[in-house]
């Protein structure tokens, strides 16, 4: 296996790189951005994969989750973080209501992902009833990323954010789902909150790269939401994260200190202020004295 070493020069990663990596059983890295500055920071760091997720209606925009973010808003956040990214492919996630009334539709968003804002890979929920629309994207030039099990925009058919694919037949299902997209051609192939045997099953099964969250180390690669890697969340995590960083205690600690030196005056300092050039400020003296001068 060669892992690029941080800071060295990086190939650009498109979907050839990704199978290339699943065939040298080459882990895979992916995280969420929803911006530039984030974007660019995961970018520089090697990441191979950035996901504008729909998960930015509730880590951003503070959306219940993530049923409300629209097309647009999904956009301005897209062209953000395709400002930010260099090396890593650029995945953008179809928001909900966007690719579910009809295939044509969802071509017609799919391309406003691509031609506005950049995106190389475009990801869609759910199994065998995509076939079509994962078909038409492909026929049309544009790689799909599905997305299987646990899929959020279907949260209130499945009750709430449960772990999917427990039962024989819900493996079964699976693994339908995952061949009949891997079939229709999709990229790559996210799978989410579903017990790490079948994730297991999956990979082996399918030629897509698989990118597990929730879903146990036997994936082709992972990802995690930025803001749960960073404590960024204000409230419980799921069982699958992984703290790497107290990103919301750096913020608190940053703003408390700035707050504390405004309030006592010592922010900002001399060294921290411009000045005015010596000829305007002995000029400014002497129409002072003058001031003075005449008032006495
Ligand atoms: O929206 C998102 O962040 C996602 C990942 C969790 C896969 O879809």
């Amino acid at each position: 296996m060669s892992l690029t070493p941080i800071g060295e020069p990086r190939q650009k990663i498109t979907v050839a790189t990704l199978r290339e990596k699943k065939q040298r059983h080459e882990p895979i890295t992916c995280l969420t951005s929803y911006d530039f500055a984030s974007a660019r920071l995961v970018d520089e760091a090697g990441i191979d994969m950035v996901l504008v997720g729909d998960s930015l209606a509730m880590t951003m925009l503070g959306h219940e989750n993530t049923l409300s973010i629209t097309v647009d808003e999904m956009l301005h956040h897209v062209k953000a973080v395709r400002r930010g990214v260099k090396h890593a492919l650029l995945v953008a996630d179809m928001p909900y209501g966007s690719y579910q009334v009809d295939a044509q539709e969802g071509l017609r968003n799919a391309t406003r992902f691509v031609k506005e804002g950049g995106a190389e890979v475009v990801k869609v929920e759910g199994g065998e009833k995509r076939v079509d629309l994962v078909r038409r994207l492909v026929e049309a030039e544009i790689p799909v990323a599905g997305h299987i099990g646990l899929t959020p925009q279907s949260v209130n058919l499945m009750g709430g954010y449960k772990v999917q694919g427990k039962s024989l037949a819900g493996v079964e299902q699976l693994i339908r789902d995952a061949v009949a997209l891997d079939r229709a051609g999709v990229a790559c192939l996210y799978l989410e909150g579903i017990p790490r045997e079948a994730a297991a099953l999956v990979t082996a099964e399918v030629s897509a790269p698989t990118i597990g969250i929730g879903a146990g180390p036997g994936c082709d690669g992972q990802v995690l939401v930025f803001h749960d890697l960073l404590n960024l969340t204000f409230g419980p995590t799921a069982k699958f994260v992984r703290r790497y960083g107290d990103v919301a205690a750096e913020i608190t600690n940053a703003v408390q200190a700035y707050r504390a030196d405004v309030l006592s005056r010592k922010f900002p300092s001399d060294a921290e202020s411009y000045h005015l050039p010596k000829e305007t400020q002995g000029a400014l003296e002497t129409v002072l004295e003058r001031k003075r001068a005449m008032r006495r």
